[in-house]
């Protein structure tokens, strides 16, 4: 989900600039003040990331933040708060440590503004296509924004709006061997005070990384549903206005002794924010839910046989191919239409209007 700027950020940007000052680890039990208590997170059937690969993505981000980030990102995957994922294994996935890939160097314009569905996705899709980007069942795509550049998702713009950082998934069944490439989003914002540090983006990066491992195609994964809000990710529920605030961040040391911040996570065992595995036995199992099967009938008539579509595009940019592969218009869990998806393409350089039979799967 998203990442909404807790307060805790700060106290964390300040306390791990001094290394020397070690965190505040709350060790009491938490109680909740209301009924939601246990909490537990549910699988809801879709990949996690198991070996995850985090490849960074910048995006007119400075060298500096570029070399802080990448020993951020290795001090992270390998360290102890990867050791929460224990409790985050699917029935045929085991979640271990993971690695850091080169980054990427964002090549073409850079923009004063971004919009998720607009242009992010668009560039990871278009990175797909050229193969500078060929993902994996681990890939995880970083995408770094410098605060010159705003980004909004839906109408909320991050640094300006309460939004820290987001996560999605961008649909690429279409164009590859995956549904789509799970990426988070972060924003260095104008008011941080070490803009070109790791620190300044580091609750935000690792609260979306984790969150990609967990539930790679948000709300498909592991989520939850607390005091009536759904789709709560682990990392939600350690930060955030009315939920638990203890342990919603905390420190891993690097083999040189240099402490970097990162996201507490929710233990369903340990009913807390963690860092690192829980203290008490993981006793709850997942099951892969199982899939709905429905039947449907006709009442009267017969169905189409064969369905002949003929595209008519206005104007000479319709950026079609994005917006149809968009999934809020047709979730690809719904129907498979890849095929169809192809047939328009060349239709759209073709000649002649094809014919479509979409009755075995309809
Ligand atoms: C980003 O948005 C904020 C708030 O609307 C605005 O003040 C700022 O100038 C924008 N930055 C850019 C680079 O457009
Ligand atoms: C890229 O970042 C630099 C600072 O590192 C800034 O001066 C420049 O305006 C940014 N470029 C764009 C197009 O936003
Ligand atoms: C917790 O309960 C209080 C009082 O009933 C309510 O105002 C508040 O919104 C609840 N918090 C959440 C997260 O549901
Ligand atoms: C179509 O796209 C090209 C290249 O991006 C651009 O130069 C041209 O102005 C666009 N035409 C219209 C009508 O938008």
């Amino acid at each position: 989900m998203m990442f909404f700027i807790p307060l805790v950020l700060f106290a964390a940007s300040l306390a791990a600039a001094a290394p020397a000052t070690s965190s505040p680890v709350d060790q009491t039990t938490h109680t909740f003040s209301n009924s939601s208590s246990p909490v537990y997170f549910n699988y809801g059937g879709g990949r996690v990331l198991a070996n995850p690969e985090i490849t960074p993505i910048w995006y007119n981000v400075t060298k500096e933040l570029q070399d802080d980030l990448i020993k951020y990102y290795k001090a992270i995957v390998t360290s102890a708060w990867m050791d929460i994922f224990t409790e985050y294994n699917t029935p045929t996935q085991t979640i271990g440590k993971g690695s850091v890939l080169p980054a990427i160097n964002y090549e073409g314009k850079i923009q004063r503004a971004l919009d998720d569905f607009i242009d992010i996705r668009e560039i990871i899709r278009q990175m797909v296509r050229e193969g500078t980007i060929n993902p994996n069942q681990n890939s995880y795509y970083a995408f770094h924004v410098s605060p010159y550049t705003n980004v909004t998702q839906y109408d909320l713009t991050i640094c300006y709006s309460g939004l820290g950082a987001y996560h999605g998934c961008a649909y690429s069944a279409d164009i590859s061997t995956l549904d789509c490439v799970p990426y988070g989003v972060i924003a260095s914002c104008y008011f941080d005070d070490n803009p070109n540090t790791a620190d300044s983006v580091a609750h935000g990066a690792s609260h979306e990384f984790a969150e990609s491992v967990t539930d790679a195609d948000p709300g498909t994964g592991w989520v939850a549903t607390i005091d009536g809000a759904g789709g709560i990710e682990l990392a939600d529920y350690c930060g955030g206005p009315n939920i638990p605030q203890d342990n919603a961040y905390g420190f891993v040391t690097d083999p040189s002794n240099q402490k970097w911040a990162v996201s507490g996570l929710w233990s369903g065992a340990d009913q807390r924010c963690v860092v690192g595995k829980p203290k008490n036995p993981i006793t709850r199992k997942p099951t892969t839910p199982k899939k709905d099967t429905v039947n449907a009938k006709i009442n009267y008539g017969s169905p189409l046989q064969s369905i002949e579509i003929t595209p008519i595009f206005y104007g000479p940019n319709v950026t079609y191919s994005s917006e149809m592969a968009d999934t809020t218009i047709l979730s690809p869990h719904q129907v498979t239409w890849t095929s169809w998806q192809n047939i328009l393409l060349r239709q759209w350089g073709g000649e002649s209007p094809y014919h479509l039979d979409l009755s075995p799967r309809l």
